[in-house]
């Protein structure tokens, strides 16, 4: 009787706090359940999609990422290259072989358009467009860019500039090649304008005994 009236007791004593958690719990969920809920289920709707989107763009890059081409002049022949500080003109006469290596499994290249442009001091001072090609996967072409003619140079150095490298023994010419592409990975085509090579080649003085380097070039392409 004791235990159950303390039992009673301990109930009436403990009863009344239970009552307000229950209906302030159930009150409250039923408060937040209309307009907040529906936000929150969209906004969770919104993120999964754009980390799903994330996750498909982050694996379709890790498994096309295109490679960059890789340029590289093996020989280069520099049979004239006469400045005359009188008439500036330069008489030139330059022939190369320039290798370009597709090192990507999965994306082949068209080249639709292949332009070399020579510069000295700066100055352009020939240009050469190449034929065109396609290149597949892990393949190397072989271009042969060429220049001969005589072209005015107004620039202020050139002068100054092929005085010094004469002496020295070496002409510094770049060599830059201008493309249109178009990248193939399976059946998507995707054009490409931009790409820029430039090769920065030291070439030795006609006549003398040095000889040419196997150069690299720089390539801005992805
Ligand atoms: C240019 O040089 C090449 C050798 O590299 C020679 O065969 C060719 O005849 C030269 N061209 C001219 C116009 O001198
Ligand atoms: C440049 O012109 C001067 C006279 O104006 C002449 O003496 C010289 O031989 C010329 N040099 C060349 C490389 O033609
Ligand atoms: C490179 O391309 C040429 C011509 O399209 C082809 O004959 C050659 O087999 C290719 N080489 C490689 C390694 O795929």
């Amino acid at each position: 009787m004791a235990s159950a009236k303390q039992g009673h007791l301990n109930g009436a004593y403990y009863g009344p706090p239970v009552p307000p958690p229950q209906s302030y719990h159930s009150v409250g969920s039923r408060s937040s359940c209309g307009p907040c809920s529906l936000l929150c289920t969209l906004f969770k709707f919104i993120i999964s999609i754009v980390i799903i989107v994330g996750i498909v763009a982050l694996v379709l890059w890790l498994v096309f990422r295109p490679h960059e081409v890789k340029v590289y002049v093996g020989t280069a022949s520099l049979a004239q290259f006469a400045f005359s500080s009188n008439s500036s003109n330069l008489q030139y006469n330059l022939s190369m072989d320039m290798s370009i290596r597709n090192p990507n499994k999965r994306i082949s290249i068209y080249y639709d358009y292949v332009e070399a442009r020579a510069l000295y001091d700066g100055s352009r001072f020939a240009f050469d467009v190449l034929p065109t090609f396609y290149q597949g996967h892990k393949n190397t072409t072989v271009l042969y860019p060429a220049f001969q003619g005589t072209q005015l140079l107004l620039g202020d150095s050139v002068a100054t500039t092929y005085s010094r490298e004469k002496e020295e023994g070496f002409y510094y010419v770049h060599v830059k090649l201008y493309t249109r592409l178009r990248l193939k990975v399976w059946v998507l085509k995707i054009h490409y304008n931009k790409q820029k090579v430039d090769c920065s080649l030291k070439l030795p003085v006609p006549g003398s005994s040095a000889k040419f380097e196997g150069t690299k070039c720089d390539v801005d392409l992805f």
